[in-house]
């Protein structure tokens, strides 16, 4: 696997590997890889000739300074386990090179930017459609992977691309999670051995709330009182939201029909987590 830190390098490489006609796949992260990442980048391999990983942390979507600095940085371990899961290179800019003296052009995706996530942490989506607009336009894939563990990400991501005409598709894979349910974020780690046993609770809920609309229960109150209820029985948690929303508006539903997504962003301490899942309910849409 080769590894690339600066532009006009990666620009170079690029132009060669369309000038062979190979299909490029691209899987970007800020690092810390774990069996999420990995799922996404063993699909890029399945679908691609080429796998492009990226290893950014990207400083203009962090809306706390505390977070950015702390974010853990494993080039070195980030390096072997993309290689083994089929990467081909390994794209690792510097900030300078990313935002150079001057920068100001920025993407908006304007309404699901400012619900759930965007009105927790305004401006971070903003730093993720544009520092995702400018990976497109160095990497140029084919088909560029995401997860739905960032689901209103991926929403963002989907709908920037639409608007914007980037000539590319994206793929948005499961949720990988550990054993015991919690989904897999690199900022697990940061969690007590208590805070972990209370993180299970996300999940819980989750499925507190899928068994609910399974049943037929169709108001979207009484299912999100319930999902509130299972967090709120564990010590250290605190609820930023747990919702029932639309999966393409990520509006709040008026009633529970068809495909709907439930969302939680909940602390456990000091550490902050989101999930997802997606539930079908047997009431047909109208
Ligand atoms: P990061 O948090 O590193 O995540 C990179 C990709 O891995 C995202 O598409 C995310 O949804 C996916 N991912 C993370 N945990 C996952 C899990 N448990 N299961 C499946 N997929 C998972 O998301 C970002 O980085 C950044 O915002 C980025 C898009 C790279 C822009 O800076």
């Amino acid at each position: 696997m080769q590894i690339v830190k600066k532009l006009n390098r990666l620009k170079q490489i690029i132009r060669h590997i369309k000038k062979e006609g190979k299909k490029i796949g691209f899987v970007p992260t800020m690092g810390a890889l774990h069996e999420g990442h990995l799922s996404l980048i063993r699909q890029a391999r399945r679908d691609n000739d080429i796998v492009v990983v990226s290893v950014f942390i990207n400083p203009i979507q962090f809306n706390r300074k505390k977070d950015f600095r702390s974010y853990p940085r494993t080039l070195a371990r980030d390096t072997r386990i993309a290689s083994k899961a089929g990467a081909h290179l390994l794209f690792a800019p510097s900030a300078a090179a990313m935002y150079p003296p001057g920068f100001q052009t920025t993407v908006e995706v304007a309404a699901l930017s400012k619900t759930l996530e965007g009105k927790f942490r305004p401006g971070h989506y903003r730093g993720v459609a544009t520092v995702v607009a400018k990976l497109f336009h160095l990497v140029q894939p084919d088909t560029a992977y995401f997860g739905q563990k960032d689901a209103q990400q991926a929403s963002v991501v989907r709908r920037m691309v639409q608007d914007l005409n980037f000539d590319l598709s994206l793929k948005t894979m499961p949720t990988v999670r550990e054993q015991d349910g919690l989904a897999m974020s690199s900022r697990n780690r940061f969690l007590s051995s208590e805070a972990r046993r209370s993180s299970r609770a996300l999940f819980l809920s989750l499925q507190e709330g899928k068994r609910l609309i399974e049943l037929g229960e169709c108001r979207r109150d009484v299912v999100e009182k319930r999902m509130r209820a299972v967090i709120r029985k564990v010590p250290f948690s605190r609820i930023d939201y747990a919702v029932i929303v639309d999966p393409e508006t990520f509006e709040k539903v008026p009633l529970i029909q068809g495909k709907v997504l439930a969302l939680l962003a909940v602390w456990i301490g000091q550490v902050r987590l989101i999930d997802e899942m997606l539930i079908l309910s047997p009431r047909a849409r109208r």
